[in-house]
C-alpha cells in the first residue's frame, strides 16, 4: 500500500491548533450557535423556555448540560421546514433521511453551510489519504440521502477529479473503476463488497486495480471488516462518520496516518456521550449515545442531538480533536435475544473470523412462543468446499454463543444468496410480528 498521509503543511490551521485553542473557539462558537437557536427557530424557544435555560446562562461548555435534548421526533414534529432558523428563501438545498415508515427527517443548508460542508468534506478526504489530482469514484447514492452530494462537493474542493457514479448498476461500477482508473472510491462497505465480488465474476483481480483507499461510512463495519477489504484490494480503508440531521458525512473521519476511529471536526460539531437511559453526560472513555450540538450550522442549527450512535470519545492522537471509537451499532439495532443484547457487527465480527463465509449476512428475528429467536443467514465464500462450509456454520453457531452468549440457528446460503443493497446493507430482518 502506498503511504498516502498528509503533508503537516497542508493541514487546515485548526488541525494542527492546541486543545486550549480548540476549546476556546467551540465556546464562543456554541455561545453563538446557542443564541442563534433561541432567536430563530420557536421549537427551540418553546424547549429551553420549559427548562428555564437561557442561552446566556452558558458561561462554559460544560453548561451545555444544562440544555435539553432534541432527536428525531423533535425535526418530525416540525416537518418539514420547522427547525429552519432562516428564511426558507435562504435554504440553497434540502435533504431528508430515508427513514423506513413514516415522514422523512429534512434538513436544510445555507449557501454558506454548503460550503463549510465542502470544506469539511475534502478535509475528511485529505485526512483519508486523498490529495488534489486523485480521481474520486463516487459511489454513494445521489439525491436526498446526503452521501453522494456530500462526497461530491468535497472532492471538488479538495481539487480531485469527481467520477459521479451514484449507487447500482454494479457491472457499469467495475468498468467503471477499470477505465476511468481512479484512486479513490467513496461507498459503504457493504456495496464496496458487492462491487468486488463482481470484479471476480469478471475475472478481474481487485489487488490490482488502480483503487490507492476507500472513504467507507453510513453503515457500522468492523475491524475485521477493514482488514478483508484491505486485503482482498490492496488499499487502506479509512471510516467516514457522519448523519444528515448534523450535516451528513464528514463530521468524522478517520487518520490514514493512525486509522483508529474517526476524528470528530470538533472546530464545528461539539459531541457529548450520554446514558441513553438516564441522559446523564458520561466522561470521556465511557460507552454511551453520542449527541451532537453545531456550532457554526446557519439554515439548521442543532442543539444536543441524540443520534442514537453507541461508541465513546477518546483522546485525539493525529489531530487535536477527540476520536469516536468506530460505531459499534444504534441502539435501534440492537437485538435483545432471550435477554442478550446483540448488534449485527458483532455477528460481523465472527462470521470474518470463519474463513469459509463470506461477509454477506442478514439477521432474522421471529417469535418462538414467548422468545426471540435469531437466525444468521450467512452466504458460503465462492469456491469454498460444500463440507468445510457445513462445518463451518456449526463453528459460527458455537463462536456467537461462546462469545456473545446467545444461541442461534445458522444457515449457510449460497453465494449471492442475502440481497444486495446499494447503499446500506439491511442487516436485520424482523418477522416477529409475522410469527
Ligand atoms: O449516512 C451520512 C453518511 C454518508 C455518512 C456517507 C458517511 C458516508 P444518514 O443517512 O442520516 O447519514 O444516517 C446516519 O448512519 O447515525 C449512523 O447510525 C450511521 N453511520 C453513518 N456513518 C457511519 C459510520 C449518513 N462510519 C446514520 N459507522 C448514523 C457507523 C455510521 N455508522
Amino acid at each position: 500500500m502506498q503511504d498516502r498521509s498528509p503533508r503537516p503543511e497542508d493541514l487546515d490551521p485548526i488541525e494542527r491548533a492546541s486543545v486550549d485553542e480548540l476549546r476556546d473557539l467551540q465556546l464562543s462558537r456554541l455561545k453563538w450557535s446557542l443564541q442563534h437557536a433561541y432567536e430563530n427557530v420557536p421549537q427551540y424557544r418553546k424547549l429551553f423556555d420549559e427548562r428555564q435555560v437561557h442561552p446566556g446562562d452558558l458561561r462554559d461548555l460544560a453548561d451545555l448540560a444544562k440544555f435539553p435534548f432534541t432527536d428525531k421526533a423533535t425535526l418530525r414534529a416540525n416537518y418539514p421546514f420547522g427547525m429552519f432558523a432562516v428564511p426558507r428563501e435562504r435554504i440553497a438545498r434540502v435533504h431528508a433521511s430515508s427513514g423506513t415508515t413514516g415522514r422523512p427527517t429534512v434538513v436544510g443548508y445555507t449557501k454558506d453551510d454548503l460550503h463549510v460542508w465542502a470544506r469539511l468534506m475534502a478535509r475528511s478526504i485529505r485526512a483519508s489519504g486523498g490529495r488534489p489530482g486523485d480521481r474520486v469514484h463516487v459511489a454513494y447514492g445521489y439525491g436526498l440521502f446526503t452521501g453522494g452530494l456530500g462526497a461530491h462537493y468535497g472532492a471538488e474542493e479538495l481539487g480531485c477529479t469527481v467520477i459521479p457514479v451514484s449507487g447500482g448498476m454494479t457491472e457499469r461500477q467495475v468498468m467503471l473503476i477499470k477505465d476511468f482508473e481512479p484512486e479513490i472510491i467513496m461507498v459503504t462497505p457493504s456495496y464496496l463488497l458487492a462491487i468486488v465480488d463482481e470484479m471476480e465474476r469478471q475475472g478481474l483481480d481487485p489487488r490490482a486495480t488502480s483503487l490507492q483507499v476507500g472513504i467507507f461510512g453510513a453503515e457500522p463495519w468492523t475491524q475485521d471488516l477493514r482488514r478483508e477489504i484491505e486485503d482482498r484490494l490492496d488499499i487502506h480503508a479509512v471510516d467516514i462518520y457522519g448523519l444528515s440531521e448534523v450535516m451528513g458525512p464528514g463530521v468524522a473521519t478517520e487518520c490514514i496516518e493512525t486509522k483508529d476511529g474517526p476524528h470528530v471536526w470538533e472546530d464545528h460539531f461539539l459531541p457529548e456521550i450520554i446514558d441513553p437511559d438516564t441522559g446523564e453526560v458520561l466522561p470521556d472513555g465511557e460507552l454511551g449515545e453520542l449527541v451532537f450540538t453545531s456550532l457554526t450550522k446557519q439554515a439548521m442549527p442543532v442543539i444536543r442531538y441524540r443520534t442514537r450512535d453507541l461508541t465513546r470519545l477518546l483522546p485525539g492522537t493525529a489531530r487535536p480533536m477527540r476520536r469516536i471509537e468506530k460505531i459499534t451499532g444504534r441502539t435501534d439495532d440492537m437485538m435483545i435475544v432471550r435477554g442478550v443484547n446483540v448488534f449485527p457487527t458483532q455477528i460481523e465480527e465472527l462470521i470474518l473470523r470463519t474463513p469459509a463465509l463470506a461477509p454477506h449476512f442478514q439477521c432474522v428475528l421471529t417469535r418462538d412462543g414467548r422468545l426471540d429467536a435469531l437466525a444468521v443467514r450467512v452466504e458460503r465464500r465462492a469456491g469454498s468446499n460444500p463440507e468445510v462450509v457445513t462445518q463451518a456454520g456449526h463453528d459460527l453457531a458455537a463462536k456467537i454463543k461462546n462469545n456473545i452468549g446467545v444461541s442461534v440457528r445458522v444457515e449457510v446460503i449460497e453465494p449471492d444468496g442475502v440481497e444486495r443493497s446499494m447503499g446500506k446493507a439491511r442487516r436485520i430482518v424482523d418477522l416477529r410480528s409475522a410469527s
